[in-house]
């Protein structure tokens, strides 16, 4: 027998990680990725479920333990529920996890764990409402908490909440994150402002580094803690006076890329290599049969080959991704 196929680079990373986007579309209106909302592009063809569990199966034989499923909105779509189940099915899938922005969170919740749902990431940019709000277009904080609150009954899911910093925004709002983590276990992070294609002039007003954020939880003793090998990019610090964690993701930080151990696929079913990177292999013709399988492993190995060893963003470099909803941060 030849050795197992495997997803490695040419740098000897490996992919245990998938991010599968299942729609573009989105309801929120957040001002660093869709400020005038989604627009609904000529046609909403996105990958079927069936189409989802063949892409999912050949990655699982390749040695992918954890699906993330994203957007746009992954809740919009009426069939996750059901998506989630068929995942739940491929036996050597350990991890299912959603990032969404919440907004169906409170009356979902119960369904989602039931079907086998993981993990979960909430976009939380602002613990006050009026500002959640503003940056989002949507009065919804209230019951986004109440969802979070409701999944947290179930023990065994990992939620987690992210916040884009937002330089005179919400760069102020560290008290209010620490006042959460005191007594949930819940891993708040803060996630630095990353230029795309369409952002530029609001980066340029509100992109702020997390190190003065990552001094201040250092000087009160929070203690960063190792990450496992299929977690995100995020480095977590934990402090023995509070039940949560607290979690930093700098995209422009040196070292960023050498522990990118996650793949994408968009809506459309095209295999990303980066996130900042240029187009994406369109996967979707060998995705029609399960007896396309072999083939499908074939080439998402071949496309590996082409990964490259890091971004440009501290060039300018953005990639063909115009906001973060084509593809789901
Ligand atoms: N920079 C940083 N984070 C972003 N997100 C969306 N667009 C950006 C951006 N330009 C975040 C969302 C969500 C996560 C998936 O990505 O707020 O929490
Ligand atoms: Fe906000 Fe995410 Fe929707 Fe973009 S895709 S508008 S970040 S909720």
């Amino acid at each position: 027998m030849g050795k197992p196929l495997e997803l490695k680079d040419q740098f000897g990373r490996v992919f245990p990680y998938l991010r599968l986007s299942i729609t573009e579309a989105c309801n929120f209106r957040c001002q660093y990725c869709l400020p005038n909302g989604f627009q609904k592009p000529c046609d909403m063809n996105f990958l079927r479920r069936n189409e989802i569990i063949n892409l999912i199966k050949a990655f699982a034989q390749l040695g992918t333990k954890k699906i993330r499923l994203t957007g746009g909105e992954p809740t919009i779509r009426n069939d996750l529920v059901e998506i989630i189940g068929a995942i739940r099915e491929i036996k050597t899938i350990e991890t299912i996890a959603l990032t969404t922005n919440g907004y169906k969170l409170e009356h979902q919740a119960k369904n989602l764990i039931d079907a086998g749902l993981n993990a979960i990431n909430v976009s939380i940019d602002s613990l006050n409402a009026d500002k959640f709000k503003i940056i989002t277009g949507h009065d919804k904080l209230q019951s986004i908490l109440n969802g979070i609150f409701e999944v947290a009954k179930a023990k065994h899911i990992k939620i987690k909440t992210n916040s884009v910093l937002l330089k005179g925004i919400n760069d102020d709002e560290l008290p209010n994150i620490l006042r959460v983590i005191q007594n949930n276990n819940i891993t708040m992070r803060f996630i630095e402002l990353m230029r795309t294609g369409d952002n530029q002039d609001y980066f340029e007003k509100h992109h702020v580094s997390t190190n003065l954020m990552l001094k201040h939880i250092e000087e009160m003793g929070f203690e960063r803690i190792s990450r496992d090998k299929v977690a995100g990019p995020a480095s977590e610090y934990a402090h023995e006076d509070y039940k949560g964690k607290i979690g930093i993701i700098a995209p422009y930080s040196k070292d960023f890329c050498s522990s990118c151990n996650r793949l994408r696929i968009s809506a459309r079913g095209e295999l990303k290599l980066c996130l900042f990177g240029d187009g994406g292999l369109d996967l979707r013709p060998y995705l029609q049969s399960e007896n396309q399988i072999e083939e499908l492993k074939f080439q998402i190995l071949k496309a590996l080959k082409f990964k490259l060893p890091t971004h440009n963003l501290a060039g300018g470099y953005t990639g063909s991704t115009k906001h973060l909803a084509q593809i789901g941060g």
